[in-house]
């Protein structure tokens, strides 16, 4: 049996309308806290916009009964972001801004065009100086396996010039990037399930898998064996952020299919089984949840406790949605380890 204190996901796509609806018991159910990602389709850009989405999420956590479920809300970064905007934001207890470089991802097309130019540089400076987390997805334009490392120069130099912004290496996934946990001490990330388990060959190495294309897209052998290492270390600068990010099956299939994997229904009983066969399992709780709570300063978390049993069971081939449908991670896979309602 395996107890976990207050699981925390700070990094989902929870999506809106009849998708947040028939996903969200998988997160609501057995996480105490999700930080909502804002490439909404209409993305989040302001404060009002983001709390009419945590007024959603939590209608729908209501009706599923599940009270001790904390959505935590980030602003999709854009460059008409203001002062007041920010202490707005921070008045309704929204600290975190999420940054997308244009084109990099799904619903990118409001993120930055140019990440480092006079106005956001006034903004990540605001953002400094009232205590903001600023979220990014570090990815270049260039090579695919290339674009993580390539976009270490403006982590670097965000984390050079605002020294006091705690900036956040969304879901690492290329092993160049780990060095910068080290050398900034503003420098923090989440990491995937996937990117822990998963190469470049579980996408295109046996035929195309388009369930298993994401951004940053799964990399080496070799990343992927020291970013599971780096997540099994408990390090304190690293905290679990799934990017459950479900899509229906006609978008994943269709031409320019889209990045993301589904992962939410599996995340805790796998990271129980990877954690235990790798004999870390006394760093589980530190990297689900209490290094989350250290880096981002959270409060109010609900208390929650959820148990697992070793208990072998197939994990469901889909969700139905409407007349679509949407494929979890590991369908049709067994798991060892089973949460206790
Ligand atoms: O694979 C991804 N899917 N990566 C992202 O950064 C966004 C996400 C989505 O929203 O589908
Ligand atoms: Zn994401």
């Amino acid at each position: 049996m395996i107890t976990l204190q207050d699981p925390i996901d700070m990094h989902i796509h929870l999506r809106e309308g009849e998708i947040l609806k028939n996903i969200l018991p998988f997160s609501a159910k057995y996480f105490s806290a999700c930080l909502a990602m804002p490439n909404l389709k209409i993305p989040l850009t302001d404060t009002n916009k983001a709390l009419d989405y945590k007024k959603e999420i939590q209608h729908n956590a209501q009706e599923l009964n599940c009270d001790r479920f904390s959505p935590i809300m980030s602003i999709y970064l854009n460059e008409s972001i203001t002062k007041d905007e920010l202490l707005k934001a921070k008045k309704a207890d929204i600290r975190i801004l999420k940054l997308y470089p244009k084109g990099a991802t799904t619903g990118s097309e409001n993120g930055l065009q140019e990440i480092l130019n006079q106005k956001t540089l006034e903004i990540f400076e605001i953002a400094e100086s009232l205590d903001f987390i600023l979220s990014i997805h570090g990815e270049s334009n260039g090579f695919s396996l290339d674009r993580e490392f390539e976009f270490g120069e403006i982590f670097k130099q965000i984390a050079i010039n605002f020294p006091k912004l705690k900036i956040i290496i969304e879901h690492l996934s290329d092993r160049r990037s780990i060095d910068l946990l080290h050398q900034y001490e503003n420098i923090f990330a989440t990491i995937t399930l996937h990117h822990m388990i998963m190469s470049l060959d579980d996408v295109i190495g046996k035929g195309l898998n388009p369930h298993h294309f994401c951004k940053p897209i799964l990399k080496t052998p070799k990343d992927r064996d020291a970013i599971l290492e780096l997540a099994l270390s408990g390090d304190e600068k690293v905290s679990f952020g799934s990017d459950s990010a479900p899509h229906l099956q006609s978008n994943k299939l269709k031409q320019n299919g889209a990045a993301g994997i589904f992962s939410a229904p599996v995340l805790l009983p796998k990271l129980c089984e990877i954690f235990e066969k790798y004999n870390k399992l006394e760093n589980l709780q530190k990297f689900i949840s209490d290094n989350a709570i250290n880096i981002y300063k959270l409060k109010n978390i609900p208390n929650k406790k959820i148990t697992l049993i070793k208990e072998k069971y197939k994990v469901q081939d889909s969700i139905r949605i409407d007349n679509d449908f949407i494929v979890p991670f590991l369908a049709n896979e067994e798991l060892i380890w089973r949460i206790k309602d």
